[in-house]
């Protein structure tokens, strides 16, 4: 595994390779990181990983500092995936100029969790954009976890670039049911027996809830019994619907985002 903190370097690296596989993170690499790369090399001549911290995305300046960093153990686990490259930039390669506040993406942005996260997304796909530039890979790896960053992505890059394939995963999740996530990390004992009861009655509900044999205010109050501090929303959609047409056989999904604690966990089952 080559690590490579400059763009140039790993351009002339990377050039010629017509079968990229790249799979961006913030780090803290966990068991849904390790299945998208996996999938990459299964599928690529070489990997690419990124690990940065993408300021711009932070809704409040405490989470991005909350943030955790981890670089030697993420490095150890990377070298034992085998992937080729992995890419350390600095936020002057990324953002010579600063962001892209302009920069135009689907509406699906101003619903979920983007109703309550003004401009996450933008800066998502600001920052992938400028990843995808430098890298030029032939296909990108994203988790069904953050289906609705999925979404606009791949919507995004569908649009934009005709070369490269969004490669959507599923979600990796624990024995207990809870969606792997490097918050699950933040959340103590309890919290995290309350996420996985949590996970169990969305997943029962499901198909009596798209049948509409319950409702949704049924299943909320049902959540809202284990005391959590706040569900932020709570939706049934069809996914095909959100955007474009979808590959998933499961069309519909339940959408959740809540606070147990401090911390902010988001689901989609
Ligand atoms: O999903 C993430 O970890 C981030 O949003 C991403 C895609 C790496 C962009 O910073």
């Amino acid at each position: 595994m080559k690590i490579i903190k400059d763009k140039n370097k790993l351009r002339s690296l990377i050039q010629n390779d017509k079968n990229l596989g790249f799979v961006p993170t913030m780090g803290a690499i966990h068991n849904g990181h390790m299945s998208l790369i996996r999938k990459s090399i299964s599928q690529c001549n070489n990997t690419v990983v990124s690990i940065f911290i993408n300021k711009p995305q932070f809704n409040k300046k405490s989470d991005f500092h909350k943030y955790p960093r981890v670089l030697k153990k993420d490095i150890s686990i990377l070298k034992k995936l085998k992937i080729d490259y992995l890419y350390l930039p600095t936020t002057k390669q990324i953002y010579p100029d600063g962001p892209n506040k302009k920069i135009k993406i689907n509406r699906f942005e101003k619903k979920l969790c983007g109703k309550h996260r003004p401009g996450h997304f933008k800066s998502v796909v600001d920052v992938v954009d400028r990843f995808i530039k430098i890298i030029n890979p032939k296909r990108i790896y994203f988790g069904e976890k953050d289906m609705q960053q999925l979404k606009i992505i791949s919507d995004y890059v569908n649009n934009k670039y005709r070369n490269l394939k969004v490669v959507p995963c599923k979600t990796v999740r624990s024995k207990n049911g809870v969606a792997i996530s490097s918050r699950n990390l933040l959340l103590s004992k309890k919290e995290t027996i309350i996420a996985s009861r949590i996970y169990n009655i969305l997943k029962n509900a499901k198909y009596k809830l798209i049948n509409k044999k319950i409702n949704i205010n049924y299943i909320e109050k049902q959540i809202n019994k284990f005391n959590i501090k706040k569900i932020e929303y709570i939706k049934v959609l069809d996914i095909n619907k959100l955007i474009k047409p979808h590959y998933s056989k499961n069309k519909y999904r339940i959408f959740i985002s809540y606070y147990l604690g401090k911390t902010r966990l988001i689901d989609n089952i």
